[in-house]
């Protein structure tokens, strides 16, 4: 039976704790954790001066019947200097946590992501690659203002520095295998596996191959589907997680996500059979979380 405690347990091979993750990081053993993969606070909400939107509404193009969303909430709510010190804070704490030479995986926008990116540079850790998730249905842009911010992207690093990185975790053939991609009969393009038919010539017959993994993924927002215990803002799909889990970790590994929100990263984890520490200081998100785990970890669209 999954609990959710205030305290991290040593003894769990499945930990699910509600409480600040800075509470719960003075608790777990330097080195304990194999990896970290997470989707801290991106400090979009809020409607301080640069992100001040009134303007929207003087834009000759606006109309009121024109709905958008956007993610405002208490957590994702920082000035721009206690968003720096947070997110230096929460990393150094990681840093102590992750293992020499596990990976270190951290989703963002433009919004954050470079400053998580300097920061590794800062500490020296081995930057392998970034990734661009591509939301092909991702919400419109109402402000005609900006393109249409369609991608999220994921650093991956090493926690170790530069020099001395080595024999971190990446299963390339694991990635490979679920990488399906079909190629167009008649104009022999790569054309993904979810598409129906051609993008180039409209063709609909296909044969199929493996082939390795590129560092774009086009994969669409969060379906319904994985919501239906519950909806948090900015849960992250199965799909792309389960890329993270495949390829840069191994069975049994401890997994740890001081975020995790709706659980998505423990959820993955789970079925595939990783252990975890997920963390969130919301007690509505863990409720969330534990559901999806114990209902659907092997349910939820996982290819593998
Ligand atoms: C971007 S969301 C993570 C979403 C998650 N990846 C998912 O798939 O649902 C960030 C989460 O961090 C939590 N959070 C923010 N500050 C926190 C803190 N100091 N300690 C623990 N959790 C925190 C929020 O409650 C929120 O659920």
């Amino acid at each position: 039976m999954l609990k959710i405690s205030k305290n991290f347990n040593p003894s769990e091979n499945f930990n699910l704790v509600n409480n600040d993750a800075f509470c719960v990081f003075a608790d777990i053993p330097t080195g304990y954790a194999d990896h970290v993969i997470t989707d801290p606070p991106y400090n979009i909400s809020g409607y301080d001066n640069k992100k001040e939107i009134g303007w929207v509404k003087s834009n000759k193009y606006w109309t009121d019947d024109k709905k958008f969303t956007k993610i405002e909430e208490n957590w994702d709510k920082f000035s721009d200097s206690d968003y720096d010190k947070f997110t230096e804070l929460w990393l150094n704490e990681i840093f102590r946590i992750v293992k020499p030479n596990g990976n270190i995986m951290i989703f963002g926008t433009y919004h954050n992501i470079y400053k998580i990116g300097a920061l590794l540079q800062k500490y020296d850790k081995k930057i392998i690659n970034s990734i661009t998730w591509f939301k092909r249905n991702a919400f419109p842009n109402i402000t005609q203002r900006m393109l249409c911010e369609s991608t999220e992207y994921v650093i991956w690093a090493v926690n170790n520095n530069q020099k001395k990185a080595k024999n971190w975790t990446f299963n390339y053939n694991k990635l490979k295998d679920i990488n399906i991609i079909k190629i167009c009969k008649k104009c022999k393009r790569n054309v993904e596996q979810r598409y129906a038919y051609c993008g180039n010539c409209g063709n609909t017959d296909f044969s199929v191959k493996k082939t390795q993994m590129r560092n774009l993924w086009d994969i669409p927002s969060t379906p319904t589907n994985e919501r239906k215990y519950g909806k948090h803002p900015s849960q992250k799909p199965v799909e792309v997680i389960e890329r993270l889990v495949t390829g840069m970790t191994n069975e049994n590994d401890i997994i740890i996500d001081p975020f995790m929100g709706s659980g998505t990263v423990p959820l993955v984890a789970k079925s595939l059979n990783r252990k975890f520490i997920g963390i969130d200081n919301d007690e509505n998100y863990c409720e969330l979380a534990r559901k999806r785990i114990i209902n659907d970890h092997k349910q939820e669209k996982l290819s593998i």
